[in-house]
C-alpha cells in the first residue's frame, strides 16, 4: 500500500486526512507541531501510522524529520499545514511582522518541506504533492480585507505551478487545491462543509491525480479552479 505525508494533522482538515487514509489501508505519516493533540495520539491504535514533530518553517526541524524517514517510499505528500495569520488584517491595522509569519507557513514552508521530501518522492512510482492553497487566494476572485492570508495562498499557488514544471520531467504530480470552506478551527461553524466532505474529496482527489493535472489549481472535488 502507498505512504502518505500530511503536514499540520493535529487538528481539522489534516486530522481528518489522516483518519481517511488510515481506513483505506494507507500507511501514514503524521506531523504535528509541539505535542500531538488526544485526538491524532488516539489514532495510533493504527500500527500503520507514524507520528513525528514538524515545524514547517524550522529548517532544522524538517531536516530532523527527513533524518528520522530515511527508508520511505513517500508516494503522497500533503502541505496542510496553515494558518489564517492575525486578526489585525485591514489596510488600517496589518503588521508586516504578523504578514511575514503568515508567509513563512503558507507560501514558503510548502516548497521547503516538499524540496526535503524530493529524495523520498522520487522513489515512487506515482509520486504526487497536493499543498492545500485556499481560493482565498484566487486573483480571479475579487474580496476585501485578509491581505496577508489571501497573499499568502496567491503565492504558494504560484510557488507550486512552477514546482509542478519544474518536476514533470521526474514524473511528480504537483497540485495547489482549494479545500473548499470547510467546519474547522480555521474555517468556523459557519462554514458550508464538514471536514470529513472536504477530505475525502481530497482523498480521492489524490488517489486519482496524473501528471496530465500538474501544475492545474483544483477543488475538493476534482474540478479546476479559476487561478
Ligand atoms: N478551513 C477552511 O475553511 C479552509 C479553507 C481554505 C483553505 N484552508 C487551508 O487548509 C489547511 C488546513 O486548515 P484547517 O482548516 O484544518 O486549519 P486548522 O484547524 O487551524 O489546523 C491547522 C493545522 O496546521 C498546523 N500548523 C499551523 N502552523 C504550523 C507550523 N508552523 N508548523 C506545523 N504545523 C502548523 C496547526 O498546528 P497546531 O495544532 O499546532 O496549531 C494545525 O494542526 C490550511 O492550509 C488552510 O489555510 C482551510
Amino acid at each position: 500500500m502507498e505512504t502518505v505525508l500530511i503536514t499540520g494533522a493535529s487538528r481539522g482538515i489534516g486530522l481528518e486526512l489522516t483518519r481517511q487514509f488510515l481506513a483505506l489501508g494507507y500507511s501514514v505519516i503524521s506531523t504535528y507541531r509541539g505535542q500531538p493533540s488526544i485526538q491524532l495520539k488516539s489514532l495510533l491504535v493504527h500500527s500503520s501510522l507514524k507520528l513525528y514533530e514538524l515545524e514547517v518553517t524550522d529548517e532544522t526541524s524538517i531536516a530532523n524529520l527527513v533524518a528520522k524517514l530515511s527508508n520511505v517510499q513517500l508516494d503522497i505528500l500533503i502541505n496542510n499545514a496553515g494558518v489564517i495569520g492575525s486578526d489585525k488584517q485591514s489596510m488600517e491595522a496589518i503588521d508586516s511582522k504578523e504578514w511575514l509569519n503568515t508567509f513563512a507557513v503558507n507560501s514558503i514552508a510548502p516548497l521547503m518541506v516538499s524540496r526535503a521530501l524530493l529524495g523520498l518522492l522520487e522513489t515512487s512510482a506515482h509520486p504526487r504533492i497536493i499543498t492545500v492553497s485556499s481560493q482565498m487566494g484566487s486573483l480571479n476572485r475579487e474580496s476585501y480585507g485578509m491581505y496577508a492570508y489571501r497573499s499568502s495562498k496567491a503565492a504558494v499557488n504560484k510557488v507550486m505551478q512552477v514546482l509542478a514544471l519544474e518536476l514533470k520531467p521526474k514524473g511528480i504530480v504537483v497540485c495547489p487545491i482549494h479545500p473548499g470552506w470547510v467546519k474547522t478551527d480555521m474555517g468556523g461553524k459557519d462554514a458550508d462543509i464538514t471536514v470529513e466532505e472536504s477530505a475525502s474529496g481530497i482523498v480521492k482527489l489524490s488517489r486519482s491525480l496524473t501528471i496530465e493535472q500538474s501544475g492545474k489549481f483544483l477543488t475538493w472535488q476534482g474540478t479546476e479552479h479559476v487561478w
